[in-house]
């Protein structure tokens, strides 16, 4: 739809290369928002009316019971809003997924209450969609796989970067700030993500565990194999095409492992903060001070969108940010002065890790953030350049900025390539 400029505008997440490209280039108009709010906005009327929801199925009874596939996202409440319905009913998705999902439509406001999810594995609704068969306007037969691409395979950083996420779970754990049961895992998206839960899997020092997240993708599966993931809850199945195949060969075995819920309750605040989730999400670039961007590149290009991330990162229990310390071959540097986006400020980002070491931030002043972000998490190639940019805040700050300095890694990236070229002498004074 992208190629063929059949959007215009679009919300929220999206990871799509040629939707990337039309929204940089405000040919669709895309305002990203956390997935949390995505329903209940729709439903408090903020966003427009929903003529027409087109939504995949696997199944689709004369009643109007609606199965829904490997993902749900907002599914429900698009259904319940829209006008009418179309239904793509997607042979490749086995009928038999029918009790994989549990669907809870959430009340507005003054008539909510709490959620009753006391565990991942706690199911509150109903297997399937319900709708006035009537509101159905056509059924589209399709058969198409989702066309997840492999996540890149792991290298020296992306295992350095996971061996010492468990590490430092392990440590935490050894130290009693995380109960004897362990607690619930949220993990991020993108190759970094499956990176590290590949790593959570191969530590003995960690327990098996389950997890209350927005995506599943090919790692969780292969620690349900090993028995080291013991329960997911999630709004999606987000897996590569022969490992979708292979879930849908062998539904039986993950019949009790798995849950599919909308994204109004995998990504609540409300249960995040109360089931304790250790969260775990993927940076783009971070600041010295510990804001996060994990959605624009060098401030200006959207790349996906916040997703989740700061529905989990906010309510953790403890909240982890993950990213190699340099991107595009060292000439980027993931930590700068200044993040030039910020999706994650500081106040709710406690511990950031990268394939150099971890900065526990927790409990720390914006310089003490800095001197164990630099020390721990920095690329020796960048740790002399964000030491000396501290020496050029003028006295008297808490957060010791130079605010003519503080873009300056982005200014020499776009001078001349590469931000190890950066000289702070045009901002020191005399
Ligand atoms: N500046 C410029 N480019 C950067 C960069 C930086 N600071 N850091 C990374 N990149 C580039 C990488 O070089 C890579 O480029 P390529 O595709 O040309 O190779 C690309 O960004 C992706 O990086 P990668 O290291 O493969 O990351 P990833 O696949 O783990 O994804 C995010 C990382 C941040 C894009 C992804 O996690 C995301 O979209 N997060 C936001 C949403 C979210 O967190 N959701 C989870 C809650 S459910």
């Amino acid at each position: 739809m992208s190629r063929a400029n059949a959007i215009s505008s679009r919300t929220p997440y999206q990871s799509h290369t040629d939707t990337r490209k039309a929204l940089n280039n405000n040919e669709i108009q895309y305002y990203d928002m956390h997935l949390s709010h995505m329903t209940q906005q729709l439903k408090y009327g903020f966003l427009g009316k929903i003529r027409v929801a087109v939504i995949e199925a696997a199944d689709v009874t004369p009643d109007g019971e609606i199965v829904l596939g490997s993902g749900m996202g907002g599914t429900p409440t698009f259904c319940e809003l829209a006008d009418i319905i179309i239904v793509e009913r997607n042979s490749y998705l086995p009928k038999e997924i029918r009790g994989f999902h549990d669907i809870f439509e959430v009340p507005n406001p003054p008539h909510r209450r709490e959620i009753p999810i006391y565990k991942p594995s706690d199911r509150i609704g109903s297997p399937v969609i319900k709708v006035d068969p009537k509101k159905i306007a056509g059924i589209v037969e399709t058969h198409y796989t989702d066309g997840v691409k492999g996540f890149t395979p792991l290298d020296e950083t992306t295992v350095k970067i996971g061996e010492n996420v468990a590490n430092f779970l392990a440590s935490e754990y050894k130290l009693g700030r995380i109960p004897k049961e362990f607690l619930p895992l949220q993990s991020g998206v993108g190759n970094i993500a499956n990176a590290v839960l590949h790593s959570l899997g191969e530590n003995p020092d960690i327990p098996p565990f389950e997890m209350y997240t927005e995506v599943v993708q090919d790692a969780v599966i292969d620690l349900m194999k090993k028995g080291k993931c013991t329960f997911a809850s999630t709004c999606a199945l987000t897996l590569s095409d022969p490992l979708m195949r292979e879930v849908f060969d062998n539904l039986d075995f993950y019949r009790d492992k798995v849950v599919i819920r909308p994204g109004e309750l995998t990504n609540n605040p409300e249960i995040a903060r109360r089931l304790g989730l250790i969260t775990m999400n993927t940076a783009l670039e971070a600041d010295i001070f510990g804001n996060v961007n994990s959605t624009h590149v060098l401030g200006t290009k959207m790349m996906n969108g916040i997703g989740g991330s700061a529905d989990f990162t906010r309510n953790a229990y403890i909240s982890i940010f993950t990213c190699p310390s340099v991107a595009k071959g060292g000439k980027i540097s993931a930590f700068v002065p200044f993040a030039s986006h910020i999706d994650h400020s500081e106040h709710s980002v406690q511990v950031i890790i990268t394939e150099q070491g971890v900065a526990d931030l927790r409990g720390k002043s914006p310089i003490e953030k800095a001197e164990t972000i630099i020390e721990n998490c920095v690329h020796p190639d960048y740790k002399q350049l964000l030491r000396d940019y501290l020496k050029l805040a003028p006295k008297g700050c808490h957060t010791p900025h130079n605010l003519e300095a503080a873009f300056g890694f982005h200014n020499q990236f776009n001078k001349t390539g590469d931000m190890r070229d950066t000289n702070w002498d045009e901002y020191k004074k005399d």
